[in-house]
């Protein structure tokens, strides 16, 4: 990654995703949204968005303009455009947020905020899009990492446009036949592309790289990496071409899902053996603390495979539906998210900081932007955290979930400050700490050469 352009905006992407992740974990301390009120509520509806748009999204869209010039090694198209697609994405989720809360009643009834919310999410995702897709079109043909981005932007897309109709409709617009058939059956493949394709297939693809990068393992384009590709672009059409196809002819939505849902398992299969090689035929012999937990979030998305497949089959979806989809978002994306934070801030912060004066004068290694055993304590309480909020909600317990999730948001500000610390080079040591020739870096953005 030496010689990479650092992008200039991702700080703000995840300065602004911790802090989404962060009211969306208070929000849950308090009892706003599921399991405090029911799972379609408009209060679950403002929970689900800041998690889904505000944190994980926003982690996902500043992570790729980092990492999609990596893995194409071309640079990225515009370095600029990443700031007016934040502000709008920002803006647009609020509006959202406020036509959410207009439905529970919290705001007077004004149904331009839901346009508002249509345009500016509509438009910002558009601009993260197109600098990303330039940016791949340059680099065709392309390698197989940047193939699953390539898949998991056009989820972001078909997620996006359903949300959309969804948004238009809640304005009153969007009013023919097959839209309000599709808006009153489409909500699954609106998530199921949102965190199966765009969250979970795009940190599949990337997670390829970034494991064998950090860990030193022979990165792996064999069979089993290119079936993983087909199978799970594969569920991914069946869900979004063949749901909508089953929507318009009146079929059965039901027998679509579980025929994605048998393709997806066989991809998440391949994954999981793919996973274990990359662990095993590592070169560093000791793994990294953010290789460690990635491992465990990605033990937490084997295990939310298993629990949904035995679901389905005891006919049980819909009872444990919330708890499900809980351990998806906060056990495996949102697990794999920090842990990735954790070693990128540090990788980023050390190449803008110290990558100019390299071989020239004494510099810190990457590792000593960070203490790991301070962090670790942190990082298994929110695992431990994710994993208990998650049995409380299949079994009902409200009360206690609440508890759980102020561990999570505790564990979570703990992480968030080791972010800050890294970031502001609290760990180096003073005579370290700046050479001549350093400067120290910004909080919510990265210097970098026009
Ligand atoms: C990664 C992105 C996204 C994910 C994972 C996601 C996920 C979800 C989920 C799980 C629900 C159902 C919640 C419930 O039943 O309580 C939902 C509903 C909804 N989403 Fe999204 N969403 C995403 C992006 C968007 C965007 C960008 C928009 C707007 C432009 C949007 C608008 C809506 C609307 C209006 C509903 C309510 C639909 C209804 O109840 O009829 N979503 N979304």
């Amino acid at each position: 990654m030496i010689g990479a352009t650092l992008s200039r905006w991702t700080l703000s992407y995840f300065a602004s995703a911790v802090a989404f992740l962060l009211a969306a974990e208070a929000l849950m301390v308090l009892g706003f949204g599921y399991p405090g009120s029911a799972l379609r509520s408009p209060e679950t509806l403002v929970l689900v968005h800041c998690v889904a748009i505000g944190w994980l999204s926003l982690l996902m869209c500043g992570a790729l303009f980092q990492f999609v010039p990596v893995l194409v090694a071309k640079p990225i198209h515009s370095n600029t455009l990443p700031l007016p697609a934040l502000l709008l994405i920002l803006t647009g989720l609020g509006a959202l947020i406020a036509g959410f809360l207009q439905l529970a009643g919290y705001l007077p009834p004004n149904a331009s905020v839901f346009m508002a919310a249509s345009v500016l999410l509509g438009a910002g995702f558009l601009l993260v899009l197109w600098n990303l897709g330039r940016t791949l079109a340059a680099a065709w043909p392309l390698n197989l990492p940047a193939r699953f981005v390539t898949i998991g932007l056009a989820s972001v897309a078909a997620t996006v446009t359903f949300g959309v109709l969804f948004t238009l409709g809640f304005a009153g617009e969007a009013q023919g036949p097959f839209l309000l058939e599709l808006r009153a059956r489409g909500l699954p493949l609106h998530f199921i592309a949102g965190l199966g394709g765009w969250l979970t297939f795009t940190a599949i693809g990337v997670s390829h790289r970034l494991l064998a990068m950090f860990m030193l393992s022979p990165e792996l384009e064999g069979a089993s990496t290119r079936w993983t590709f087909y199978l799970g672009t594969l569920a991914l059409a069946i869900v979004v071409i063949g749901g909508v196809v089953a929507i318009a002819v009146g079929g059965r939505l039901d027998v679509v899902l579980l025929g994605a849902g048998l393709v997806g398992l066989a991809c998440l299969a391949l994954y999981a053996r793919d996973v274990v090689q990359l662990y095993r035929k590592r070169v560093r012999p000791v793994i990294e603390l953010n290789s460690r937990m990635a491992g465990v979030a990605l033990g937490q998305l084997a295990a939310a495979a298993l629990l949904t497949s035995a679901a389905a089959a005891l006919g049980v979806v819909d009872r444990f539906g919330g708890a499900l989809v809980f351990l998806v978002a906060f056990g495996w994306l949102s697990g794999l998210g920090l842990a990735k934070l954790y070693k990128i801030i540090a990788f980023v912060t050390w190449l803008e900081c110290y990558g100019p004066v390299l071989g020239k004068t004494p510099t810190p290694r990457v590792q000593d932007l960070v203490v790991e055993p301070r962090a670790r304590r942190w990082f298994w309480l929110y695992f431990a955290a994710v994993d208990a909020a998650t049995l409380c909600l299949a079994l009902e317990a409200t009360l206690i979930f609440r508890v759980a999730a102020a561990a999570m948001l505790l564990a979570t500000a703990a992480i968030a400050l080791e972010f800050i610390r890294t970031r502001r080079l609290s760990n180096v040591k003073a005579a370290l700490r700046l050479p001549t020739g350093t400067r120290l870096p910004r909080l919510l953005f990265t210097f970098v050469a026009s």
